[in-house]
């Protein structure tokens, strides 16, 4: 590693490298582990550079491993300087030791390190946790960064198929952070990115009930929380959003399927799909997909499709993103799939059979171009329709 190269060293001791957080507990899990932080004790930025760790921009110092690429952290203290939200300050220095880097984590699953002989450094009893499948808060401080909502609800869904649960004393501190207010600061970008990690899991509805359980998915997505039962147990697997997810996760549908997949349960029409694409910083095929299948949805709800106008007015709206239509329409209503889609098929190749590039060969142009496809659609659906009826 040459961090512990004394001749370079300005602090008296040679300082000491961890391994940290979530690489430390999803070994012990048995997973694999993608990322891997270190936090280094007894060291100060001079060393690092002195070393040849490269700084990285950001708030707190942390460095680039020159070979490895790994980040490295200086181990850093939180101290209280006041009441309230924001009211601490963090300190680095070789003088922060690796116990009151670990007491500034969120989990106590997340607060583990190891040194270099492979042992590990627990003083919040994380390995207990580990194994009693809690999530648990370190310190009471826990409710000063509302991210840490999102994580834990997060790391809810992904552990869940260990059974995983919040700890009591945790939900406590969950229902104190929504009623002070402090997750209007989270950014809709943010939000999105741990829903994002969350919809990947096998559990995903996971989540969201783990949300709203302590009233945070009233404040973040208040329509979805609205359609909820109040008490949101593991047993309400009946939902209809997580009926949708659940079908999600069998089909091993793509993100953007299960975000619209759940997205379409948090619009009405004070909080409409432009707003909540908006907030969520979604980017522009999945917010357009979001708008298409709730346009989708509200025309399957108020036409029958038996006659050839409903099927002309709605066949455009498959042309740019048809096949997430149809994923959706079977994630979200299988039983109407299931009658709907053999037929969508049908008017397809019906209207299809009729080409525009014919008639502009028969000398059809401009506007009565558009009107005599439109009327040659119609008569070859009209007759398709009466075939199968
Ligand atoms: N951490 C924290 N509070 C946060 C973010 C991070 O306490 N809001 C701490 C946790 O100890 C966490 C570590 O920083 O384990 C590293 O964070 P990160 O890499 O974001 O998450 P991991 O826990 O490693 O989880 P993942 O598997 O999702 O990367």
């Amino acid at each position: 590693m040459g961090i512990d190269n004394p001749q370079s060293s300005q602090s008296a001791e040679p300082p000491r490298i961890y391994l940290v957080g979530g690489a430390v507990r999803d070994r012990l899990l048995g997973l694999p582990v993608v990322d891997r932080d270190w936090v280094v004790v007894g060291a100060t930025q001079e060393d690092m550079v002195a070393r040849g760790f490269e700084p990285l921009p950001g708030d707190f110092p942390v460095f680039r491993h020159p070979e490895t690429g790994e980040e490295y952290a200086l181990a850093r203290r939180e101290t209280k300087t006041g009441s309230g939200y924001h009211g601490f300050s963090v300190e680095t220095g070789p003088d922060v030791t690796l116990e009151e880097d670990l007491a500034r984590r969120d989990l106590t699953i997340n607060a583990m390190a190891e040194d270099e002989q492979g042992n590990i450094i627990d003083p919040f009893n994380g390995r207990e946790d580990l194994e009693l499948g809690l999530l648990r808060h370190v310190t009471p401080a826990w409710v000063e960064d509302p991210v840490r909502m999102l994580r834990i609800a997060r790391f809810a869904a992904r552990f869940a198929p260990w059974g995983f649960r919040v700890a009591h004393g945790t939900h406590g501190l969950m229902k104190k952070m929504v009623a002070s207010g402090e997750l209007a600061h989270l950014q809709g970008a943010r939000v999105r990115q741990e829903m994002e990690k969350a919809l990947m899991t096998d559990r995903p509805w996971r989540f969201f009930q783990v949300l709203h359980a302590c009233g945070a998915l009233e404040q973040l997505f208040p329509v979805l929380a609205r359609g909820l039962p109040q008490e949101a147990h593991d047993g309400d697997d009946q939902a209809a959003p997580w009926q949708v997810l659940s079908r999600a996760v069998e089909a091993d549908a793509a993100l953007p399927l299960r975000l619209v997949g759940i997205l379409q349960y948090a619009v009405d029409a004070n909080h409409p799909a432009e707003q909540l694409s908006a907030w969520l910083a979604l980017d522009r095929s999945t917010s357009a997909l979001l708008r298409e299948w709730l346009d989708l949805r509200a025309r399957l709800e108020s036409a029958s499709f038996r006659n050839a106008d409903d099927w002309l007015d709605l066949l455009p709206l498959f042309r740019q993103r048809g096949e997430a239509l149809e994923q959706l329409l079977s994630l979200s209503m299988p039983e109407l799939a299931a009658d709907f889609l053999p037929r969508l098929e049908m008017a397809r190749q019906a209207a299809g059979r009729v080409r525009g590039e014919e008639l502009r060969q028969q000398g059809w142009e401009g506007r009565a171009l558009g009107e005599e496809l439109r009327r040659r659609r119609k008569e070859a659906l009209t007759s398709a329709l009466e075939n199968t009826t």
